[in-house]
């Protein structure tokens, strides 16, 4: 399908333009996808076998008295990042830990979590970066290598993915593992905003506020862009696992009054403001005509249609 090219008569507001509608979509989209639920999950069952094994193959007998370096890029507050710590925790006696989320209330809330757990992620000398990947990769000391480095659904904000890719791939030590989650660009959000560009134009990021902490987003970028980077590049990576994340757009199909939830849900996989209440025009037409198309109906446990939009992720682990 060829992107179309349509005129709006109030230009939208893209959501990462307005960092409260952000964050309050995004912890919706995170409760009706459960993407936090999935992917603790996930690490419980498969992270030991993926990341910790291989790491402590590499490295277990050569770190001497030496931490083992782990690095998180948008790590936020640190939920699926602590879970991983803790893994690795298992095998490796002494981990530092570099944190890079530039939202302050986020890198906050990371670290009241830390002070307040008494498990074995305290034990952990971390170094905390309230800034961007790009602000921290300029001021960086040169030379600096990490073993494991983590970056979940955060590879959208980072800058030109290619740049970044190879960015991360340097800051790796030879035997280290990079981490690495995103959308696919051949379903749900991926695939949407491959067909309408305009929604995935860059954007600045929800989280920074200041001048020099602007960096641009770009929803195009998706797994199947950072995959065709790696073989481009040929660094080694394993395809671990793909997991689905819906959302619930019934009422939208169903009721006359959609309800505030699947407004919400419509603003972030559109990435817009209001999506729902823009004025109607060839675009939320367009858009609302390909969301329907890719729509799962299932029934519910009562009986009813049930309206879902599904995007499918995967997760990566590139080694070098
Ligand atoms: C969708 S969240 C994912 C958070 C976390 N990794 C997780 O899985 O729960 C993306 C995170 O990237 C952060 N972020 C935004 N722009 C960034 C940038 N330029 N560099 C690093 N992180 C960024 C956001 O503040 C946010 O916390």
């Amino acid at each position: 399908m060829t992107a179309p090219n349509f005129q709006q008569k109030t230009p939208l507001q893209p959501l990462y333009c307005n960092h409260d509608c952000y964050w309050i979509a995004l912890n919706e989209y995170y409760q009706q996808t459960q993407r936090q639920e999935i992917l603790a999950k996930w690490t419980e069952a498969e992270f030991d076998s993926y990341v910790v094994k291989v790491l402590f193959e590499k490295f277990g007998d050569k770190l001497d008295d030496q931490p083992l370096r782990v690095l998180g890029v948008g790590s936020s507050e640190g939920n699926q990042e602590t879970l991983q710590l803790k893994k690795l925790k298992t095998k490796f006696s002494q981990i530092s830990a570099t944190v890079i989320e530039p939202s302050t209330e986020r890198i906050s809330k990371y670290q009241d979590m830390v002070r307040q757990n008494s498990s074995d992620i305290t034990r952990i000398e971390y170094s905390w970066h309230n800034q961007t990947f790009h602000q921290f990769v300029t001021s960086m000391k040169a030379g600096q290598k990490y073993h494991f480095i983590t970056i979940i659904h955060a590879i959208y904000f980072v800058g030109e993915v290619e740049d970044s890719v190879r960015k991360l791939y340097e800051l790796l030590e030879p035997g280290g593992i990079i981490f690495l989650i995103a959308i696919t660009g051949h379903t749900g959000m991926g695939f949407l905003m491959k067909t309408f560009p305009h929604l995935a134009l860059e954007k600045q990021t929800p989280s920074a506020t200041t001048e020099p902490q602007r960096v641009k987003t770009n929803y195009f970028t998706n797994s199947t862009v950072v995959q065709s980077i790696l073989k481009k590049y040929q660094m080694a990576y394993t395809h671990a696992s793909s997991y689905i994340e819906s959302v619930d757009l019934t009422t939208y199909f169903t009721e006359e009054e959609t309800t505030p939830d699947t407004k919400l849900m419509l603003d972030f996989i559109t990435m817009t403001v209001k999506f729902h209440e823009s004025e109607p025009g060839e675009i939320f037409n367009q858009v609302m005509d390909f969301i329907k198309r890719y729509i799962r109906v299932k029934k519910s446990d009562q009986g009813d249609d049930k309206y879902y939009f599904d995007t499918e992720c995967d997760i990566l682990v590139i080694s070098k």
